[in-house]
């Protein structure tokens, strides 16, 4: 081989676990290399060496370059033996990644090097057979691999899926155009027929750039564009889920007695359901269907109810009838403050507070699509048009591979609970169709979170969080895969991101969420976090159990972008002055709780 087409670059000198100290060869004059007519740049954080012994080559990834990465044990011997500063920086340290055997890469070493052997550049000709192994049935094509744009950049969908996956960046970097990418590739593959994803989309972004392959469901849906009416039915959550949602705090006792009212209510619509549910195996977090405006009004009642005499037997009478349905009282003659009639009610349980904060969120608008879900809103005996089995099958069963749940119109304050709720539907229902064919270990099912971090916060226990740090610990169990989306890792659940087998990482800029990143990567690993500063925009490091090596990728741009939630200043602000008298349309939503 001429001077020119050699690929060698220098001799391990140590060696500690995977990690191997290199000092670079003193004859090679550019760290910018041509061999046989292609470029390589030798010592780039992230870039990958090759060291070869007999028929194995190992393989590492570049570290740390420069004086850093000469180890402390080696530093006076270099720098008693040469004078000159270059010989204590021409240093790089790589951590050994995997290794090929006859034409075959696996990751993991069997074997290590030795001092003095040669460590080589990686060619072409390497990168095909390490990135060439992974079939095009078991995965998805994303984009390039930076080092070599005519490499694919492919990850595996069953380790993508079934080990969790997060995907980071700050804003701008492209995190949208990215899990657009990988859903695209999802629902263009023709062969994963029954593929479904189900995502989570605060912004509403993702409909414009997923289009044909998806359905939308929104809080005051456009029909006309093929939208669908976004309904969570309340009666679907468990008891103490469903209580979290009111503000009002009740005692242990005032609670049980609620949870015996909500029994009492399943228990009477029972005879409704089809096929009817094996009564003993009821409780107050089945879900039944129940009227909650009946709940509210008995609840209510009971509270306000007054006596004629000392004993309560006797019922005073009605000043004012209310009305279940417009959550209006039943007003009774007053209690007397002396010890005469009429008695106040003396098994009344003090929870007329918790009652006000009730009746707050069954008026207010913007709880309608939980408690006044279109046909899935019980009647005051609990009879339903439309069952829980008609909601999944619209969720989880329709042709479209990819369901888009639109929170655009749920406000930020709401967002966890309402995120949480969809998501304790399905992993229920999936949870306990784990034998069925629609359940996720026959038809698994992909969980998009875009912006996780709103409604996933450390620290913070909600019904949206609690059920995420389930699905990740045992979601595999159940087919249930996670793609968390975030800008912002620091702010996530540990344990959650602890969970996700792989890190698609794109620009990342703090620091303080490139360490937690880092602390979530292998330790030899962890400074090749101090890339992503310097990436493109789309360009990702991806690591984990979905890429045969850590990747350097840049990833395909969608010809029609995520719809970003950000309006656009300049040429918003061009535009004609609005009429004022939409202001006053402004104040009549406002006091209606609407937007149209
Ligand atoms: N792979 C890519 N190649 C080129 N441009 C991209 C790529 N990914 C995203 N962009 C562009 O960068 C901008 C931000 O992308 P976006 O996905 O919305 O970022 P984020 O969700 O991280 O805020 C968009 O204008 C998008 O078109
Ligand atoms: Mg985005």
């Amino acid at each position: 081989m001429s001077d020119q087409n050699s690929t060698l670059i220098g001799r391990v000198k140590s060696i500690t676990g995977s990690k191997v100290s290199i000092q670079l060869d003193s004859k090679i004059k550019s760290i910018m290399p041509i061999v046989d007519g292609v470029l390589y740049r030798v010592g780039q954080i992230g870039s990958f060496i090759k060291i070869s012994l007999g028929y194995t080559k190992l393989y590492g990834i570049v570290n740390q370059i420069g004086a850093d990465a000469l180890p402390e044990s080696l530093r006076e011997l270099v720098m008693n033996e040469n004078n000159d500063a270059r010989f204590t920086t021409r240093w790089i340290s790589a951590v050994l990644i995997g290794e090929t055997f006859i034409d075959k890469f696996e990751r993991g070493v069997t074997q290590f090097p030795n001092v003095e052997d040669e460590v080589h550049i990686v060619t072409l000709e390497d990168l095909n057979l390490i990135y060439g192994g992974m079939t095009e049935d078991q995965s998805i094509c994303v984009g390039n691999i930076s080092v070599s744009e005519s490499l694919p950049a492919r990850v595996d969908i069953n380790k993508l899926l079934t080990r969790h996956c997060a995907l980071v960046g700050s804003t701008g970097s492209g995190k949208s155009n990215s899990v657009s990418v990988i859903l695209s590739a999802i629902a263009k593959k023709n062969e994963y027929k029954s593929a479904r994803v189900f995502v989570i989309d605060p912004h509403g972004e993702y409909n414009s750039s997923l289009k044909d392959d998806n359905q939308v469901f929104r809080i005051n849906a456009d029909v006309s564009k093929n939208e669908k009416e976004l309904y969570i039915p309340f009666w679907a959550l468990p008891f103490d889920e469903l209580m979290k949602i009111f503000s009002g705090r009740v005692s242990d006792q005032q609670r049980d007695y609620i949870r015996e009212k909500i029994l009492e209510l399943k228990l009477g619509s029972i005879t409704h359901i089809n096929p009817v549910p094996n009564q003993a195996a009821i409780t107050a977090d089945s879900p039944i269907p129940f009227s909650i405006k009946k709940l509210w009004f008995d609840l209510d009642d009971f509270e306000r109810q007054t006596y004629t005499d000392m004993a309560r037997s006797i019922q005073s009478n009605l000043v004012q009838t209310g009305n279940a349905n417009e959550l209006r009282s039943n007003i009774y003659q007053p209690a007397s403050t002396t010890n005469t009639a009429p008695y106040l009610n003396n098994r009344a349980k003090g929870i007329l507070n918790f009652l006000d904060s009730m009746r707050n969120r069954l008026v207010d608008n913007r709880y309608r699509f939980l408690f006044s879900p279109g046909e899935y809103e019980p009647t005051h005996l609990g009879e339903i048009v439309r069952d829980l089995n008609q909601l999944l099958s619209e969720w989880l069963g329709s042709n479209k591979k990819i369901a888009i749940l639109d929170l655009s119109g749920v406000p930020t304050e709401i967002m966890a609970s309402v995120s949480g709720a969809i998501l304790k539907i399905i992993f229920d229902s999936l949870f306990w169709a784990q034998n069925l064919s629609v359940g996720g270990r026959k038809q698994p099912l992909l969980i998009v979170l875009e912006e996780a971090h709103n409604y996933l916060k450390t620290g913070v226990d909600s019904i949206s969080s609690r059920t995420v740090q389930a699905i990740a610990k045992e979601g595999r169990k159940y087919g249930l895969g996670l793609l968390l989306v975030t800008q912002r890792p620091t702010e996530l659940d540990e344990t959650v991101l602890s969970q996700c087998g792989t890190v698609i990482a794109l620009r990342m800029y703090n620091s303080s969420d490139r360490s937690h990143i880092a602390s979530a990567l292998q330790d030899d690993l962890n400074n090749i976090t101090d890339l992503l500063p310097s990436l493109r925009t789309g360009e990702a490091l991806i690591i984990g159990e979905a890429v045969k090596i850590p990747s350097r990728a840049k990833f395909f741009k969608m010809s029609e972008s995520p719809k970003s939630s950000d309006p656009k200043v300049n040429e918003e602000w061009k535009k004609d002055q609005p009429d004022v008298t939409e202001y006053s349309r402004a104040v009549e939503y406002w006091r209606d709780q609407r937007f149209n």
